[in-house]
């Protein structure tokens, strides 16, 4: 019988180099050991390297960045996707990314199993699972975390008594996920959700204490709700997340303490950075309140729960998903324009906006000369809106309720106006 071919998302750390060794040794497969940067990853050689020390067939390498932001990060920029109105989503978007990429490679090396190293706790697991589901039912999937987990030291001494001798650093205070949308600490001392967080949880971002006095302004150019100049300059989508990360890095801005919720039903303590996707969400809404109606303000905030929901929960690869981004597609037609932003001492401040079909109406918003509004029409127009409501209270509430004012007040004052 061939043996059979599986493959890794692999990253080069010790979990999934150790799925490497154990896959081949104990599982009987072939190891394509696939790394997909995203952002933020090791060094290449390092990753070669460790990813054939521990037996791969081969380590491929895969620049995802550009994928990333322009069909994963974005599109949720543009829906105002934030998880419970706080995470941004960087680990999130990137699975499903990632599942893609698996099932491209297994059925480009005529692989018939893949592998993730997620454990049994997290969303990843779902996020990958269900992804790779969706996209190639016939893939088998193996978890060798999620199966098997081992301590650290034994994972070392696993890989030794193998004949992989890796120097491994120290282990780290917390877990990390990192890519170019955003990253992510969890466990350690962060578990205790009273204990403010260490200034090493942080590596992106400033201490906004630190951060200088004098604050940076960045004018941010959206097209149909796609970032695509910064301060006049035409730049690609990766180039402009990484600007920005460094630039509220720098001032402080993107710092998240969030008690999240798990698909899986637990509350966990997550600090995240996300400076280029703060300043990118909050300019992005500030241009929506410039170009959409409030009737189209409204519906969309509600679609962007369901949306950072079903990103979260990992059903990217959905029918749902489909017709949520054809309605917020075509809510974007005409959010283009430019906003000026502050970025000072950890906050980002929209200071300026501009939009050349802008719902925004000087000539009927000004209390200057030059009003186009008809005040007089105000009347007429009050007559009507408040005619439901005068028919009512002529009806039935006065007649209950003397005082008609009760009828506005919360039931506790209006007891207490009684004693
Ligand atoms: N809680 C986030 C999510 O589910 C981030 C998880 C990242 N993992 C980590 N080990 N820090 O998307």
């Amino acid at each position: 019988m061939p043996v059979p071919k599986l493959v890794l998302a692999y990253s080069g750390g010790l979990d999934t180099t150790t799925a490497i060794k154990w896959l081949s040794v104990e599982q009987g497969y072939e190891v394509v050991a696939l790394n997909i940067d995203v952002g933020m990853s090791r060094e290449q050689p390092v990753v070669e390297s460790r990813g054939m020390a521990a037996g791969a067939l081969k380590v491929r390498i895969i620049d995802a960045k550009e994928d990333f932001i322009r069909y994963f990060a974005f599109p949720a920029l543009a829906a105002g996707a934030m998880y419970q109105d706080a995470y941004p989503l960087a680990t999130a978007l990137a699975r499903p990314l990632m599942a893609k990429l698996l099932v491209d490679v297994a059925h480009e090396e005529g692989a018939t199993a893949v592998a993730h190293g997620c454990t049994g706790k997290g969303n990843d697991q779902v996020r990958f699972d269900v992804g790779i589901q969706t996209l190639d039912p016939s893939l088998s999937i193996v978890a060798p975390t999620r199966e098997n987990a081992m301590a650290r030291d034994y994972q070392i001494e696993y890989l030794r008594q193998h004949g992989v001798d890796i120097p491994w650093a120290a282990k780290g205070p917390f877990s990390i996920d990192e890519n170019i949308w955003g990253r992510s600490a969890e466990a350690g001392v962060l578990e205790d959700p009273w204990t403010e967080p260490p200034a090493e949880a942080y590596e992106w971002t400033r201490d906004a204490e630190e951060a200088p006095s004098a604050p940076a302004y960045v004018e941010i150019d959206y097209q149909s709700g796609m970032p695509i100049r910064l301060n006049g300059e035409e730049l690609g989508p990766v180039a402009i997340v990484e600007r920005l990360n460094e630039l509220g890095g720098i001032h402080g801005v993107g710092r998240i303490d969030h008690i999240e919720d798990r698909l899986v039903g637990i509350k966990s303590r997550e600090i995240y950075e996300a400076p280029a996707g703060v300043i990118l969400h909050t300019a992005h809404r500030s241009l929506e309140a410039m170009t959409l109606s409030k009737q189209q303000v409204k519906l969309k905030k509600a679609v962007a729960i369901e949306y950072s929901e079903l990103i979260y929960n990992g059903l990217w690869f959905s029918a749902h998903h489909q017709d949520i981004a054809a309605y917020v597609a075509s809510t974007q037609r005409h959010v283009t324009g430019t906003i000026r932003v502050k970025l000072h001492r950890g906050r980002a401040t929209v200071v300026g906006r501009k939009a050349a079909q802008s719902l925004y109406d000087r000539g009927l918003a000004t209390y200057d000369r030059g009003d186009t509004y008809d005040q007089s029409a105000a009347i007429g127009f009050i007559n009507i809106w408040g005619l439901q409501t005068r028919t009512q209270v002529r009806t039935q509430l006065l007649a209950d309720l003397p005082d008609a004012l009760r009828i506005a007040m919360p039931q506790d004052h209006a007891e207490q106006g009684e004693k």
